[in-house]
């Protein structure tokens, strides 16, 4: 062979050589944008809905079910507690009590702000400034209101008050209800947190 075509050949091997790599670098930097226009499992998990079986919960208690990383309470409401809520209405201290602002699902736009009146599902992020209200179920507390009090939920931050379906009363810093996530039954009695049925 001569050295003429030695050196043709050689360059032919070369210009392959380097297509090859540009080839492999075009992949290599194309793929990680690929990934990233896919969310990760985790970023999925993290926004999945969450189900969860209400017959676990004793009448009168309240389970805390994260969802999206924030608070869930789930409580179940005795028949005492589902007729306060009439009474708070009755003292007239409620703020939104017909639940107009759109702080809930349209199924859940009724005086016990749920699908099933027994079960209150309620975002636990006080809508002033995002705090979590604590469960005050005890009737006549003293430190809020005595006799007027009626059981729901209090914000210890800066003293907002909620109802057993977690509409605000008035003369609180929280301006909104506690918000309902969308939610629906798969059977009698799970729940699925987070989607609704039209989802
Ligand atoms: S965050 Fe709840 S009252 Fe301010």
């Amino acid at each position: 062979m001569s050295n003429d075509v030695v050196n043709k050949t050689r360059r032919r091997l070369l210009i392959g050589a380097t297509t090859a790599v540009g080839a492999a670098g075009a992949v290599g930097i194309a793929v990680p944008f690929v990934g990233s226009w896919n969310p990760s499992a985790k970023a999925k998990s993290a926004g999945a809905p969450v189900k969860f079986n209400m017959s676990k919960i004793e009448p009168g208690a309240m389970v805390t079910v994260e969802w999206r990383g924030k608070p869930v309470y789930v409580v179940r409401r005795t028949p005492e507690a589902l007729a306060s809520l009439k009474k708070v209405e009755e003292q007239g201290v409620i703020r939104d009590p017909k639940s107009e602002a759109p702080q809930q699902p349209k199924y859940a736009q009724n005086e016990s702000r749920a699908i099933k009146e027994e079960f209150g599902i309620l975002l636990g992020v006080c809508t002033h400034l995002g705090c979590s209200p604590l469960y005050r179920p005890d009737v006549g507390a003293a430190d809020l209101g005595g006799d007027k009090w009626l059981g729901g939920f209090f914000c210890p931050c800066h003293g907002s008050k909620y109802d057993l379906a977690g509409r605000v009363y008035t003369g609180v810093p929280a301006p909104l209800n506690l918000e309902v996530p969308k939610h629906f039954y798969e059977s009698e009695n799970v729940v699925i947190i987070g989607e609704d049925q039209g989802a």
